[in-house]
């Protein structure tokens, strides 16, 4: 490795070896950051310029510098240099090299402090906005499973135990407004980086004549930051998105970890595609949800994430600390990791085949239409408690015979309760026992129907609001 290159010479007459400048350094992780670094360090040179502090020629060089700083690196031309700490200063130091004196004058009132503040808030609302569009289009294919499997019944369980039966589109929407709120989240996450906090510098603020709104208009930030030494050591935002991405894999291990159910030959309820399943080296019968099972994996990983910023930011003095350095790579992978989780769910889901009558088999058994019957009873007066005893009693009589409720006659019902009348056998008919589920938000397909709509609603209603952000 060679010398490390530090922007600080004067103070000192040794350098750090080999293994300091490994152990310090940043660039691999924040590298991905230089888009946004260039933006903030044009609209600092700019701003410098139009204010008297440097002169509009060096302005303009500096500009033109990190322009081609940026064409190069986005062509994959741009050769870092690990002797470099961080992304920061790799481009500073290549701008001097390219332009001299002028590149010098770049970091005047700017510290790394305020800079990498500002990269990170500039990251994480274009990558709130990612999560986001991946987020919009596993809803859209939820919404969509639940309008083309409209009149399919599974069984609705609880404890894992058949419980009462519900339209699958009722389940697949359940998955799309947790998802919903997941946008939520992440829009707010979006609102919380919308500061910037650029012009604070080290942690005081700075003797030049900055003008901080207009660098905040030029970077699309919505707000400065009012206090600098809360602005340069403030991750908030940071720990906002990463926790938007911990629950959001949570509510996709929970999706994942019922396709890998479903996909057993016990539930058949869906078969994955061959494209989102894998085989075994040895047993050639083999057909594995292994994608399924690496997002319901991987979200240890992401909860992890959340925990390890927290953890970091967890008592630090005021200002900025070097352990800050450490918030980016859990952010990065709890990012990342949530995006292709997306897109795996979405591939699972828009690939697999719903085996509606597996799902309707499985919705006859296990006594789903117990509640029906006690709620008939209760309909006519009976006390619940009572019914409920009563279809105890009729239930255990069924499984020790290995009968279903709909095998039961009038006359067995009447002798249980004389308030049984005729129409009592209709309450235990499966597609009743869903279509009279009318409260609202409940499982008849009218409610389901008209959930579909409003799932669909604020689907379009989180894309405007992606638009309109995307257009800053
Ligand atoms: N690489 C550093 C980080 O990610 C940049 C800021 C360093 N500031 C400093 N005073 N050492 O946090």
């Amino acid at each position: 490795m060679p010398d490390a290159k530090t922007p600080w010479g004067g103070r000192f007459t040794g350098t750090p070896g080999e293994f300091q400048q490994r152990f310090g350094a940043s660039l691999g992780v924040d590298a991905r950051l230089y888009a946004e670094d260039i933006a903030g360090s044009i609209a600092h040179a700019r701003m410098l310029g139009t204010q008297g502090v440097i002169s509009t020629e060096d302005a303009s060089a500096i500009e033109a510098g990190l322009l081609g700083i940026l064409a190069d690196i986005k062509a994959g031309e741009f050769a870092f240099d690990y002797a470099d700490e961080d992304i920061h200063m790799a481009v500073e130091g290549e701008l001097t090299r390219r332009i001299g004196d002028a590149g010098k004058r770049l970091h005047t009132g700017r510290s790394r402090n305020d800079q990498v503040a500002t990269d990170t808030r500039l990251h994480a609302k274009r990558e709130a906005l990612r999560l986001l569009s991946a987020n919009a289009g596993v809803r859209a294919t939820l919404v969509r499973l639940a309008g083309e499997h409209e009149n399919v019944v599974m069984p609705g369980y609880t404890h894992l135990q058949k419980a009462q039966p519900v339209l699958f589109g009722h389940h697949m929407l359940a998955y799309s407004w947790m998802l919903t709120r997941d946008a939520r989240r992440l829009q707010h996450a979006y609102e919380a980086a919308d500061v910037l906090p650029l012009g604070s510098a080290a942690l005081a603020g700075t003797t030049f004549p900055l003008d901080r709104r207009a660098v905040a208009d030029e970077l699309g930030f919505s707000a400065v930051s009012p206090n600098s030494l809360d602005a340069v050591s403030d991750r908030d935002f940071l720990a906002d998105l990463t926790y938007a991405c911990a629950l959001g894999m949570v509510h996709l291990s929970r999706l994942a970890e019922e396709l890998i159910l479903w996909s057993t030959e016990e539930f058949g309820f869906i078969t994955m595609d061959d494209a989102w399943s894998t085989g075994s080296s040895i047993m050639p019968q083999k057909k594995n949800p292994d994608f399924a099972e690496l997002v319901r994996g991987k979200t240890g990983r992401v909860v992890g994430d959340l925990t390890a910023l927290l953890v970091t930011l967890k008592s630090l003095p005021l200002a900025y600390n070097k352990d800050m350095q450490e918030d980016k790579e859990p952010a990065f992978d709890a990012i990342d990791t949530l995006a292709d989780s997306l897109t795996a769910v979405e591939g699972m889901l828009s690939t697999m085949r719903v085996n509606a009558a597996r799902m309707a088999e499985g919705a006859r058994g296990g006594f789903m239409a117990a509640t029906d019957l006690a709620d008939y009873l209760a309909a006519h007066g009976v006390p619940f408690r009572e019914a409920h005893e009563v279809v105890g009693k009729l239930v255990l009589a069924c499984e020790r015979e290995g009968r279903s409720l709909q095998e039961l006659t009038h006359a067995e019902l009447a002798a249980a309760s004389p308030v049984f009348k005729e129409d009592a056998l209709s309450s235990v008919d499966i597609a009743n026992v869903v279509s009279r589920r009318v409260t609202e938000g409940g499982t008849s397909p009218a409610r389901v129907a008209e959930q579909r709509a409003a799932a669909a609603a604020a689907l379009a209603a989180d894309e405007l609001w992606m638009a309109e952000n995307l257009g800053e």
